[in-house]
């Protein structure tokens, strides 16, 4: 990956990317590398670029993800990995990069984990793509905007019985709310959407 794309990028957006090993050396902090090792740990990059940081998150929990499951867990706990990590860029041309990037990362693992190819047409394909353009998202993290001027919009994934349910809220009541009382002022503006997480049987 090129660190630089013009002069024009960097000075219009800051625009510089970060090398692999400067991501690598950052995440080996003991405190986030107890994280990566919990599947259900959130991390949220505010400046996406191409996904130096999320991918990098995204195979180092995946690693964790192959070591501890069994072939009929994986799928599962690969996806709420997936569901786990967040990000918001400027730019549309990084941000399908970047989304791009992070599910190739899934695929790669699961077809070293299970040896053998993922289907554009899985289950497990669809919904990963599905919860990566719900958690990888176009916007200003600065104005809490995206390019519609509305209002950026996450979600948060729950687990219920078979099905995992998404409620979406604002990025902003995220970061303007009191951090003692983060969750009851925060605006939920759509509640119990309820999406069927299917797992495809292997
Ligand atoms: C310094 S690069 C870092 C990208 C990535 N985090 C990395 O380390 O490789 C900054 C990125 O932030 C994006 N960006 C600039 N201003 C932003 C803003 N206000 N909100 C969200 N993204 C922004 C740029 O488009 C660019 O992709």
């Amino acid at each position: 990956m090129k660190l630089i794309k013009s002069k024009s990028r960097v000075r219009k957006h800051g625009e510089v990317f970060t090398p692999d090993w400067m991501v690598k050396m950052m995440l080996s902090e003991p405190g986030i590398q107890k994280k990566i090792k919990d599947i259900r740990a959130t991390f949220f990059e505010p400046s996406v670029g191409e996904g130096a940081f999320v991918t990098e998150i995204l195979h180092q929990k995946l690693n964790h993800v192959d070591e501890i499951s069994s072939k009929s867990e994986w799928i599962k706990n690969a996806l709420w990995v997936v569901a786990s990590i967040y990000g918001i860029e400027l730019l549309t041309d990084n941000l399908i990069i970047a989304k791009q990037n992070l599910i190739e990362v899934l695929i790669e693992h699961y077809q070293k984990f299970y040896q053998k190819e993922l289907s554009r047409k899985s289950d497990l394909y669809k919904s990963a793509r599905y919860i990566i353009d719900n958690n990888i998202v176009q916007g200003n993290a600065l104005t809490y905007l995206n390019n519609s001027n509305n209002l950026i919009l996450f979600s948060e994934w729950e687990k219920r019985e078979d099905k995992v349910s998404q409620r979406q809220f604002t990025f902003k009541s995220l970061i303007e709310s009191d951090n003692s009382n983060q969750y009851q002022s925060t605006e939920f503006i759509k509640i119990n959407k309820v999406y069927k997480l299917k797992i495809e049987k292997v």
